[in-house]
């Protein structure tokens, strides 16, 4: 494996930049693939930024021409694993009645916080609500939630980078990598 260090850090490379656009660009065509209608994109932030941001640019070069809105989640968790409560801390503004909308998150974990927003827009009158997410970590699932579109299955090991954090660092990274030695 390949790493680079930051601030005393060793990051190992998990997925590459190279490896990560070709899958959004396939995730991309399999959007345009379920020939979604009045299509609203909604990246759960603050994750999945950099991913929603790379796939959206995708999803116009597969002929889609969304709308976007964003909802800020923040799910309580005791350090690095997943507990039980989810709470909006930023809305979206967009009536969803009758609308195709893709949520997208960074990582599926427990399934909590996308089953969380799946079933608020779905309550509030979505046609359809799907899921995307770049990486599914199947062996912690709480909630009953398998994404729609998957980028990499990732290994049972907490993730940095393409938008994910540690601690408010390393979302700046291209690709995806662990931490050998956490904080
Ligand atoms: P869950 O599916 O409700 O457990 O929540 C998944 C969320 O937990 C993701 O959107 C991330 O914000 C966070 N998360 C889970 N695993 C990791 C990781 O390895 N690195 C960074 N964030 C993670
Ligand atoms: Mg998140």
């Amino acid at each position: 494996m390949t790493g680079i260090t930051i601030d005393g850090h060793t990051i190992e490379i998990v997925f590459s930049e190279a490896e990560i656009a070709a899958r959004v660009a396939e995730i991309a065509h399999a959007v345009a693939g379920r020939d979604p209608e009045r299509l609203l994109v909604v990246p759960v932030l603050k994750g999945s930024f950099i991913f929603a941001a790379d796939l959206l640019r995708a999803m116009h070069g597969a002929g889609l021409s969304p709308e976007v809105d964003f909802m800020m989640l923040a799910s309580y968790r005791a350090q690095t694993s997943s507990s039980g409560q989810v709470e909006v801390l930023r809305d979206i503004q967009t009536d969803v009645t009758e609308r195709d909308v893709l949520l997208i998150d960074d990582i599926l974990e427990s399934g909590r916080t996308l089953a969380f927003a799946k079933d608020l827009l779905a309550a509030r009158g979505a046609r359809q609500v799907l899921t995307a997410v770049l990486l599914d970590k199947p062996g912690h699932r709480a909630a009953e939630l398998d994404a729609d579109f998957t980028g990499f299955e990732c290994p049972d090991k907490f993730v940095v980078g393409y938008g994910m954090d540690m601690a408010h660092a390393f979302r700046e990274l291209p690709f995806v990598g662990y931490v050998t030695n956490p904080k």
